[in-house]
């Protein structure tokens, strides 16, 4: 995997977009083309970088892939994985990071990215203990609508937690991580493989080792509580039990239409998870888009309004 042509792990539309806006000799990104500014985070495999396109000035993220490493543990399947999925979304959502170039050098494999400057949502639930309701009602609708686009495309992200949402320089979401995305053929069939976070893990994987685009509802169930409450709704493995006979409760004060919605999100059969169902069903995008916690929200200028104050 790792002696592949570079070619190999560039997405498709790349080479006109380096003909036009890169300097090099040969056409193609190179290590060279960019200047590395700061380290920006770290993953389990790879460093994430703030990198200028020298011929434009324009900043971008740079995830740095170790080869080294990939090799070791067997990891060469989860880049090709991100770079798939990223290359099959493309650049058709403005909440889902999109992926510009991809290079590599004898050391490394590059991921070209768009740069989220205000970094992971995450760190602002640390920071601000929970969200305003008017907060989480904004970010849980932009990761609707980026789930909504994502699984048209047959991509689930199957991580989904707030590390993994960036927000930009207007504080909308920027979906992220795919290394543990996966690509549906046209059935959409369950796929079995145990991924993803103790926290956000959906009963049918722990239990079936199975996941679905149900499992990135789920999530966002543990996500919305977790904006509000300012706690996880489950602590992970040690709530096993608690995960699948649905044992959890509401803070008191916490808003009575994010609890119903949670309770629809948070269901154990995931056919009946709201957002999951087929189109036509009880459960299917547009009952979720239509729950009266979305009801002020204005799903056609979701990403061109400004955000809410982040508070
Ligand atoms: N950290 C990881 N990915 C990033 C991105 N796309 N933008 C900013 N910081 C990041």
């Amino acid at each position: 995997e790792l002696g592949q042509p570079e070619d190999e792990l560039r997405p498709p539309q790349s080479r006109a977009q380096s003909k036009s806006r890169n300097s090099s000799v040969n056409g193609r990104m190179s290590v060279d083309d960019f200047e590395f500014k700061e380290e920006l985070g770290q993953g389990s495999y790879s460093t994430v970088w703030l990198g200028k396109l020298l011929a434009t000035g324009q900043e971008y993220a740079i995830k740095r892939i170790d080869k080294a490493h990939l090799k070791r543990h067997q990891k060469e399947q989860t880049a090709l994985a991100e770079k798939n999925t990223l290359v099959r979304l493309g650049s058709g959502h403005p909440g889902i990071v999109r992926l510009h170039w991809t290079f590599q050098d004898e050391w490394s494999l590059f991921f070209v990215l768009d740069l989220a400057r205000n970094g992971e949502l995450q760190t602002r639930i640390s920071r601000l203990g929970s969200l305003s309701i008017e907060c989480v009602r904004y970010y849980a609708a932009q990761v609707v609508d980026a789930l909504g686009y994502m699984h048209s495309k047959g991509v689930i992200h199957r991580d989904l937690k707030p590390e993994n949402i960036l927000l930009d320089d207007a504080f909308r979401i920027k979906i992220t991580d795919f290394g543990t995305g996966k690509l549906l053929d046209s059935g959409g069939e369950p796929t079995k493989t145990f991924v993803g976070t103790a926290q956000y893990v959906s009963p049918e994987l722990l239990e079936h080792n199975e996941s679905s685009k149900s499992s990135d509802f789920w999530a966002l169930g543990c996500i919305i509580y977790q904006m509000i409450a300012g706690r996880f709704v489950f602590r992970g493995l040690a709530d096993w039990q608690k995960i699948k006979q649905l044992e959890y409760s509401f803070p008191e004060g916490f808003d009575e239409q994010a609890q119903d919605l949670v309770r629809k999100l948070l269901v154990r059969d995931p056919d009946q998870r709201l957002g999951a169902g087929p189109p036509g069903s009880p459960y299917d995008m547009q009952a979720l888009r239509s729950h009266p916690f979305f009801a002020s929200i204005n799903w056609r200028t979701l990403w061109t309004a400004p955000a809410p104050p982040i508070e």
